[in-house]
């Protein structure tokens, strides 16, 4: 149970203030009957606001075609975000639409976006080792003999970036073409596809993700999204 007012401005209807004006104004029924108390605890299934259930009141799960150019920080001096590619309303929900770890301002491909803080923490902790597919594209070729031995570096366990206290967890590396690589990763450290391969004297030019665990892209475009169930990772 939620309260009335409260409820309405978590899902960026409105201010708490304007979700009174509009239960005073008879906009929000619940169960079918015109709200007259802003303050009654409801179940959010039960309400309509002009005549139309609520917005996604369980919560939001997204999967973003990210494209180049866009960030996934909230800090606006940092580029354009990401969350400005959902509706308006979505951008105002309290907790916030934030991304499920991150991807450079220069990557693009899968990004998951949701409210759900605990599903946050729980697919970005080290112990949530879901496999995640990049494909990089780099400055120079690999040899066949090179790329052998890249794949065992960095499928070691050993391998050890710069400055960093912990070695990566083995990683798959698999050449599509000379130079474009296909790098899975269990775990999501800072720029690590780049980092990983300027360890190795190459350059990373376009990065692209293309699975998060079971889950792809399919058709959407760069800039689109699609729902995904809350429960697409169990229950939370
Ligand atoms: N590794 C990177 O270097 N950048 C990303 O965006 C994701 C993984």
């Amino acid at each position: 149970m939620r309260r009335l007012d409260q409820l309405l401005a978590n899902l960026g209807y409105c201010s708490r203030r304007e979700a009174r004006g509009w239960v005073e104004a008879g906009a929000v029924t619940v169960r079918g009957e015109v709200a007259d108390d802003f303050s009654a605890k409801v179940v959010p299934a039960d309400v309509c606001v002009d005549g139309e259930p609520l917005d996604h009141p369980d919560g939001l799960l997204l999967l973003l075609h990210k494209p180049v150019g866009r960030v996934c920080s909230h800090d606006g001096r940092e580029g354009p975000g990401v969350y400005d590619l959902l509706p308006p309303r979505w951008r105002q929900r309290n907790p916030g639409v934030t991304s499920i770890g991150r991807l450079d301002k220069d990557t693009s491909g899968l990004l998951l976006l949701t409210d759900q803080t605990p599903l946050v923490h729980r697919l970005t902790s080290p112990k949530h080792k879901v496999p995640k597919v990049y494909v990089a594209t780099l400055n120079a070729e690999v040899t066949p003999e090179r790329a052998t031995e890249l794949a065992a570096l960095f499928a070691s366990g050993t391998f050890q970036l710069a400055d960093e206290k912990e070695p990566c967890a083995p990683a798959t590396l698999r050449m599509r073409g000379p130079r474009e690589a296909e790098l899975t990763l269990t775990e999501g450290r800072y720029h690590q596809v780049r980092r990983m391969f300027a360890s190795q004297g190459f350059e990373v030019v376009t990065l692209h993700r293309e699975r998060f665990g079971e889950l792809t892209l399919g058709d959407l475009a760069p800039g689109q999204w699609r729902e995904l169930p809350l429960d697409c990772f169990g229950s939370v």
